[in-house]
């Protein structure tokens, strides 16, 4: 190994990234055999169409750049959700569009704090806010951009606190320049009504994203609202309910306004041209994943009932997972015990979930699976 001239590296590194907790992403073991439940991936395989479009796509095209808007995706994507290719921006995945809301929408506090409106220090204008416990990436987002975070708990049984709880709480802040709201929820999987939504959009002042990473599983969505009101914008993934992980292809929609000045400080070609090409040909080819949905929607009801017969408390869900409380050991004991048994769930240690087992919707052999881990590891 070549020897290293001396001179401190760290020192190199801005404060702010020293000090960073990154986000922590679920495992993606490489052990053979797993019945993998951790990361709320599709159980199903793409479509064979989008298949065949990503095979046919990988020749020599692959020197050239992609089209730097998605310009093709975008197109669909209106037809889709009735709106024009201009309420809509393509992400590399709906982390990347989520990464550029922050960017976009919000102002580096000089000294990243922890503040909600009491605080005397307090400038909306850097406010990331959001529920806790939701997606684990926002206060990551939050830190890397030197913006202050403002985490609201929901109601201890994962609902939303309505607007008097939220007045009345004192913590919420309807002037933040920027409000995530995970809907369905994630680690909870509840689901909101798109009424309750509206009311705490409207209330807001700065821009809310509604980050709809599930709403394919759920019964209702709040698509509409970023099309209504200007301030309100809605993130989609094409990873959980179109199985396109691998491909990173996530989408904001929203004011035109909003949505070119998002385009303004995107990467220039930030969505890989396969992806395109796999989530166009995913547009062409609807009605398959829609059996898919349904098959899940099935395998979800089936496995809340059975781990309710073992002792389980499963909230109700609106997504491709379950949030449980198991019986007999703590949660994190039954993590263990369960990936003895060769089944991979995920477990989180902050302390409003750590009593639960967060648990993908696999096919119905793989929910099969985790049933029978988890009625041996009871009997023991
Ligand atoms: C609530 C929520 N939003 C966004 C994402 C990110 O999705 P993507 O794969 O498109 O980056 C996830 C992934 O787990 C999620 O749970």
């Amino acid at each position: 190994m070549a020897q290293m001239i001396s001179r401190d590296a760290k020192k190199l590194i801005r404060p702010l990234v020293r000090v960073l907790h990154a986000y922590t992403p679920g495992e993606q073991p490489k052990i053979k055999g797993l019945v993998k439940l951790n990361t709320n991936e599709n159980p199903y395989p793409p479509s064979p169409k989008v298949l065949a479009a990503v095979k046919a796509a990988t020749d020599g095209r692959l020197r050239l750049y992609p089209n730097p808007t998605a310009e093709r995706l975008r197109g669909k994507l209106a037809k889709l959700h009735g709106c024009a290719p201009e309420n809509i921006i393509a992400g590399n995945g709906s982390d990347e569009s989520l990464a550029m809301v922050v960017r976009c929408f919000v102002e580096p506090s000089p000294k990243n704090k922890v503040r909600g409106p009491g605080s005397t220090t307090h400038n909306p204008r850097s406010v990331v806010q959001y529920f806790r416990p939701s997606y684990s990436l926002y206060p990551v987002l939050a830190d890397i951009h030197g913006a202050a975070k403002n985490a609201v708990p929901l109601n201890p049984d994962f609902s939303m606190p309505d607007l008097a709880e939220l007045r009345c709480g004192k913590q919420w802040d309807f002037r933040a320049a920027l409000t995530f709201v995970t809907t369905p929820n994630a680690p909870s999987g509840r689901g909101y009504a798109t009424a309750d939504v509206e009311r705490l959009c409207a209330a807001q002042k700065g821009v809310v994203v509604l980050d709809e990473a599930y709403a394919d599983f759920a019964n209702e969505n709040a698509m509409g609202l970023a099309l209504r009101y200007p301030h309100v914008l809605v993130a989609r993934t094409f990873s959980k309910a179109y199985s396109l992980c691998f491909q990173r292809v996530g989408y904001l929609v929203g004011h035109p306004d909003l949505i070119a000045a998002l385009h303004k400080i995107r990467d220039c070609y930030n969505v890989n041209g396969l992806g395109q090409i796999a989530a166009e040909a995913t547009l062409d080819d609807l009605s398959y994943y829609r059996i898919n949905f349904e098959k899940i929607i099935a395998t979800r009801a089936w496995l809340s009932r059975e781990l309710t017969k073992l002792g389980f408390q499963v909230y109700p869900s609106q997504t491709n997972f379950i949030l449980a409380r198991p019986p007999l050991f703590p949660a994190h004991e039954w993590l263990m015990k369960l990936r003895e048994k060769k089944v991979v769930v995920r477990w989180f240690s902050q302390h409003t979930v750590k009593d639960f087992l967060r648990i993908s919707i696999g096919t119905q052999k793989e929910a099969q699976a985790l049933v029978t881990a988890a009625k041996a590891i009871a009997r023991c």
